[in-house]
């Protein structure tokens, strides 16, 4: 399947990022509301770009005992929304909470589960007590989110290959750590160039800094869809 581009939107309001969105319309489909924002402007900041015309994916990484959790997924089914994430490490219950509430009060939207961090080490991961290797604990926690009831997981592209082959084939898999080469990773450490993500079999790139950190955006943006569009 095609690999697509979700336009990740890290700043503190809508303003801020309008004028490059509309350039973008029609060229780039989704994009991505995540804490920043959300937490500056609250749900009006995501009907407003969904009024723009794209499809929002509203990173919020819901963590939490699993009641708490499944109210929160029941208070944004109102909102235009795609694509909502939750983490995997809440636990196997949280997540069959979070699903029942998504299929009660929006069928409609995708429930992802994110799995470890693209910008956790090895060594960041053992220091919180998981000594084994980033790929494995991906494919445990990806397991234990596909048997909760999630379709949908994020992941960095170096856990593509290991994903499919312990996972479904109609399992989603969205991937940030998008880095062109050359690029600076910033704060990310398992990364990937946009263009050996898509062939790894990434379906969503999640890319933020390296398009909005560009001298012009929109040409950074139009690149990247080229660059992942190329046979
Ligand atoms: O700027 P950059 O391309 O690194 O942005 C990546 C985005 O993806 C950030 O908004 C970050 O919150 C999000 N993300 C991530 N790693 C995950 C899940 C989400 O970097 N595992």
């Amino acid at each position: 399947m095609a690999c697509d581009l979700i336009l990740v939107l890290d700043a503190p309001s809508p303003r801020d990022v309008t004028p490059a969105l509309r350039q973008l319309q029609g060229t780039v489909r989704w994009v991505k509301v995540g804490l920043e924002m959300f937490t500056a402007c609250g749900p009006d900041c995501v009907r407003e770009i969904a009024g723009l015309g794209f499809e929002v994916f509203l990173d919020l990484k819901l963590h939490d005992i699993p009641n708490t959790v499944a109210q929160a997924v029941a208070s944004v089914a109102s909102l235009p929304i795609g694509m909502l994430t939750l983490h995997t490490s809440g636990g196997r219950e949280m997540m069959e909470w979070a699903v029942r509430a998504q299929q009660q009060h929006a069928p409609h939207l995708r429930l992802l589960g994110v799995t470890v961090l693209t910008s956790t080490s090895a060594a960041g991961l053992a220091a919180t007590g998981v000594s084994d290797p980033p790929a494995q604990q991906v494919v445990r926690l990806g397991r234990l989110a596909i048997d909760a009831g999630l379709r949908g997981l994020v992941c960095s592209p170096l856990e593509i290959a290991p994903l499919r082959a312990a996972l479904p084939p109609d399992v989603v898999l969205v991937t940030p750590g998008i880095r062109p080469a050359g690029a600076k990773a910033d704060d990310q450490t398992r990364v990937m160039t946009p263009a050996a993500a898509a062939r790894a079999g990434a379906r969503y790139l999640v890319v933020g800094r390296p398009i909005f950190q560009a001298p012009d955006p929109v040409a950074a943006a139009r690149a990247l869809l080229a660059e992942i569009s190329a046979p």
